[in-house]
């Protein structure tokens, strides 16, 4: 049976605390939050999962991974498990080595948007811009372009795509890494992500695995080096029904979709770390999602040795405790443990298996893999294989120029992720006599695209967030150089001001007869180890930087057609000049990538077809409900950060408060968008297929498979003297074949009965998941319930693509308004053309999570249907029966 018991200790405890750069905390706006009073408490699950030898789309490569890791020795089954160190090796992951089997180190490198610390590669659109676009084969093709780099670089697992966080804060950090604050359409652009990325021949990552929604406070010694006082990272407190309908509905169909790895987050999710809590990583991702790949941790994320493995992570990253610490909660304590009998033999087992079958299941295979030939830190052509240590100079850089004509998708996805939010006409350009570009956000960084470590600034035009989900521009085309290109080509005037404070010359330049003025603005963030003016990755508000409100304001009080452009990270406010009837437009950019200024130029002059919201722009931050934990609020435990509002979040809190007071209204809705044309919805066809009634899986798993035999005699896992250990680097040997000093564990040689979590060890037949049973949950809940089909008719004069939305209610008490369950760019329809939007509704998506069940119930409330332009442009509604 699975079983519950303790919360798991650790087989070596050593201190955790970052080493990320060390920042002032600045003043923010935060928004006190009441602390927590009874702490949430994340329940136990035990045995971790293994592998099922039937998964649905495994099944090769279950086979593949068992022949390969049955030649396994104990050792190198843990060298496959934990990487060698920060900076160890080329990537910024590496495992260890096979080398009697052909197997280098894996690599493992960011991002979500491409490659990081790398060269010659391309600088994709953001998560959010290209969520922005809605368009799956648009996502798919992102994915695969991403895969084809890392590819050509030899490297073995890409660090992406990104749905934690999802944006439950609108200030969140790093929301843009992912496509949406909305969990449907974010599984869907993870499962095309997905197949693009492994369908080259790469393993993709969802993450962070979970809650991971703020970057405030996500690890204690990061948090210290801001001045904060606290002892332990953030608690996500969150419920079953919220985890299930919004944060983990995105994994769940990034496991649907075959993802090889997920990497668990650094933040504890109901008092539990992420990356030893068992009951999301065995519980729901392993046991009823039925996940088969690995789960890495996030870097420094692992806090323990032997609970960590019991409670279903299959790989440390980058492997030491502390980065450059030359110890590890694995490697040698791993070999260790598994003699000892703190972690089942079976467990190792599995972890090998899952990350040998992912690595089989997109097409690799051992020996012959791309060299890896780049290196993260370095951009000299020879450098050190082990950088850290400066051990083998060689060659490293190769500079292998992986881009294709990738530019070209990376331009059409930024433009038709860019959303215009409101036009009287400005737009589309058409030859204007005279146009004026104003802003530093529509100019270069004058330190360059890279100039700033991991994009940590907002100077020149914004292109890409910052952090580890960061690539290094091969080149960046700025809005100005772009536009004064297209200006040349049509015979007009043109003159940019790119510095916000140069207030004289602007005005000389937007105040002159006839000028078209294109004011840009942006808004940014990142990850937490780095700090941009007070933001310490989230935001410390919702206003545009560098004064942009102030010259918008400025050039708008005295020109009659400014159009604004925004860059940003996710919403701003716009409340206190939008409606100026001086700015004819307003065009939000997102965060574009390499070709920024011609994607933006393409939407300008109407050679594209613009995208649609993926989040709500509100009329002020309190309208969001949610928001980030700026100060500590547990004394110096773990900050508790409740998450009261459940899966009201985003758009669903504005249509639930609105419902409250119309003052709620926000300016713009999630899925808005205006368009090159007017379309007509009409025809609402609602089809309801047969389906079997659901049936909870039942029935039992085989018995945790063993592959080959390990010596127990601690002499056979000592460091061989034939090898001169590299300094700081993991290796799975021991030093001393005494336990006890082996294990550096002043507890050492408790039982391990004591010590485990019952059920820990337990590897006999176990039942099988209720809702689980095949990788994605439960079969039956991808029944499709029925079909709804509508006709689109262009009733304009323009032929440009429309995005259809499906929005469902599923009635009965504390439920949203609606939420989406349909979308698709349809793309170019000609004026007075029709076209059918189809969208398909599956048992899931009809469903809401029982907790008392454990499952998927389709409650007896009436279920309505909504289709439209917007979450709130909704002409046509039918009822499910
Ligand atoms: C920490 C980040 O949270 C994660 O997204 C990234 O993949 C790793 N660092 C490696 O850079």
């Amino acid at each position: 049976m699975r079983t519950s018991g303790l919360v798991a200790a650790a087989l070596c405890a050593a201190s955790t605390s970052s080493a990320a750069a060390i920042y002032e905390r600045q003043g923010n706006g935060s928004i006190p939050q009441p602390p927590a009073s009874d702490l949430a408490y994340s329940p136990p699950d035990y045995p971790s999962p293994w592998m099922d030898p039937e998964a649905n789309g495994w099944q090769q490569a279950y086979a593949q991974a068992q022949a390969f890791v049955s030649q396994l020795t104990l050792l190198e089954k843990v060298n496959l498990t934990t990487g060698v160190g920060w900076m160890s090796e080329r990537c910024v992951g590496n495992t260890g080595s096979i080398p009697r089997l052909g197997l280098r180190g894996l690599c493992l490198q960011d991002g979500p948007l491409g490659l990081r610390l790398s060269d010659y590669n391309s600088a994709f659109p953001v998560g959010i811009t290209a969520g922005a676009t809605w368009s799956r084969h648009l996502w798919n093709d992102r994915g695969r372009l991403m895969g084809t780099e890392a590819k050509g670089k030899g490297i073995d697992v890409l660090l992406g795509p990104a749905s934690g966080p999802i944006g439950r804060a609108p200030t969140g950090g790093r929301n843009w890494e992912g496509f949406s604050v909305d969990p449907y359409m974010a599984g869907i652009a993870m499962a095309e992500t997905i197949k693009g990325i492994q369908d080259a021949g790469v393993i993709a990552t969802a993450k962070h695995y979970i809650a991971n929604e703020q970057e405030h406070f996500r690890q204690a010694g990061e948090a210290q080096g801001y001045g904060f006082d606290v002892d332990e990272s953030l608690s996500s407190n969150l419920d079953d029904k919220t985890l299930h309908e919004l944060y983990a509905w995105p994994f769940q169909d990034s496991v649907r979709a075959g993802v090889g790895a997920v990497m668990c987050s650094y933040n504890q999710i109901n008092n539990s770390y992420g990356c030893q809590n068992s009951k999301l990583m065995n519980g729901i991702l392993k046991d009823e999602f039925g996940f088969q790949g690995f789960i890495m941790s996030d870097w420094q994320a692992q806090h323990a040795g032997a609970a960590t493995a019991a409670a279903g992570l299959d790989m440390s990253m980058p492997g030491d405790t502390v980065f450059n610490s030359g110890r590890s909660y694995w490697g040698a304590n791993l070999t260790l443990g598994v003699v000892n009998g703190t972690v089942a033999p079976w467990r190792l087992d599995d972890m090998a298996m899952r990350i040998m079958a992912a690595f089989f299941k997109v097409g690799r295979v051992v020996g012959e893999t791309e060299d890896i030939n780049f290196s993260s830190w370095t951009r000299d052509s020879i450098g050190f294989i082990q950088p850290h240590a400066s051990e083998n100079p060689a060659q490293v850089n190769f500079q292998v120029d992986v881009r294709g004509n990738h530019a070209h998708h990376i331009r059409e996805s930024a433009a038709k992720g860019t959303v215009i939010l409101k036009n009287e006409g400005a737009l589309p350009l058409n030859k204007p006599k005279f146009i004026a570009v104003i802003g530093e956000d529509a100019g270069s960084n004058p330190a360059g695209p890279n100039g700033c470590n991991d994009r940590g600034c907002a100077a020149g035009t914004y292109a890409m967030g910052w952090g580890s989900g960061t690539s290094q521009f091969p080149y960046l085309v700025t809005p100005d150089a772009a536009l004064q290109r297209q200006a040349l080509e049509d015979n007009s005037r043109y003159e940019s001001v790119l510095q916000n404070n140069q207030w004289a010359a602007v005005q000389g330049v937007v105040s002159q007869p006839n000028v078209t003025a294109i004011v840009f603005a942006n808004a940014a963030s990142g990850e937490g180890y780095i700090s941009v003016d007070g933001n310490a990755g989230d935001r410390k508000n919702l206003t545009l930087w560098n004064s942009g409100d102030e010259l918008i304001k400025n050039v708008s009080s005295i020109c009659s057609n400014t159009i604004v452009v925004i860059h940003s990270v996710g919403p701003v406010l716009l409340t206190d000049w939008y409606e100026n009837p001086n700015i004819t437009a307003i065009v939000w950019a997102g965060v574009p990538g390499q070709e920024s200024g011609n994607s933006i130029t393409d939407i300008l002059y109407g050679k594209r077809s613009p995208g649609r919201s993926p989040f709500t722009w509100g009329r002020t931050r309190e309208s969001y409900g949610a928001d980030v934990l700026y100060e500590p609020n547990n004394g110096n435990g773990a900050p508790q950060s409740d998450f009261t509002e459940g899966v009201f979040i985003d758009y669903r809190e504005f249509d639930r408060a609105t419902a409250e007071n119309p003052e709620n209204t926000p300016l713009f809705e999630f899925g808005f968008g205006l368009s090159w044309s007017t379309f007509e919805y009409s025809n609402l066809n609602v089809e309801k297929r047969q389906v079997r009634p659901y049936n909870p899986t039942t029935g039992q798993t085989i018995a945790a498979p063993s592959f080959g035999n390990a010596s127990t005699d601690l002499d056979d896992y000592l460091f061989p003297s034939n090898i001169r250990p590299i300094r700081n680097f993991i290796y799975p040997y021991l030093n001393v074949s005494s336990a006890e000093d082996a294990s550096d564990d002043d507890s050492y040689g408790e039982e391990a009965a004591d010590f485990l979590p019952p059920g820990a060890l337990d590897g006999s037949a176990q039942p099988k998941n209720p809702a689980g049973g095949a990788p994605g949950g439960n079969r039956q809940l991808w029944d499709i319930l029925y079909t709804i089909t509508a006709t689109i008719t262009n009733t304009g004069s323009a032929t440009t693509d429309e995005v259809p939305q499906l929005y469902l209610s599923h009635g009965g008490e504390g439920e949203p308004v609606r939420v989406l369950r349909g979308f698709e760019r349809i793309e170019r329809i000609a004026p007075g053309e029709s076209k059918t939007f189809r969208a398909e509704l599956t048992r899931r998506d009809l469903s809401n999570w029982d907790t008392v069940s454990q499952n998927w119930v389709i409650t007896d409330a009436p279920k309505t249907i909504w289709v439209g332009s917007s979450s709130r442009n909704l002409p046509l509604t039918a009822t499910l029966e």
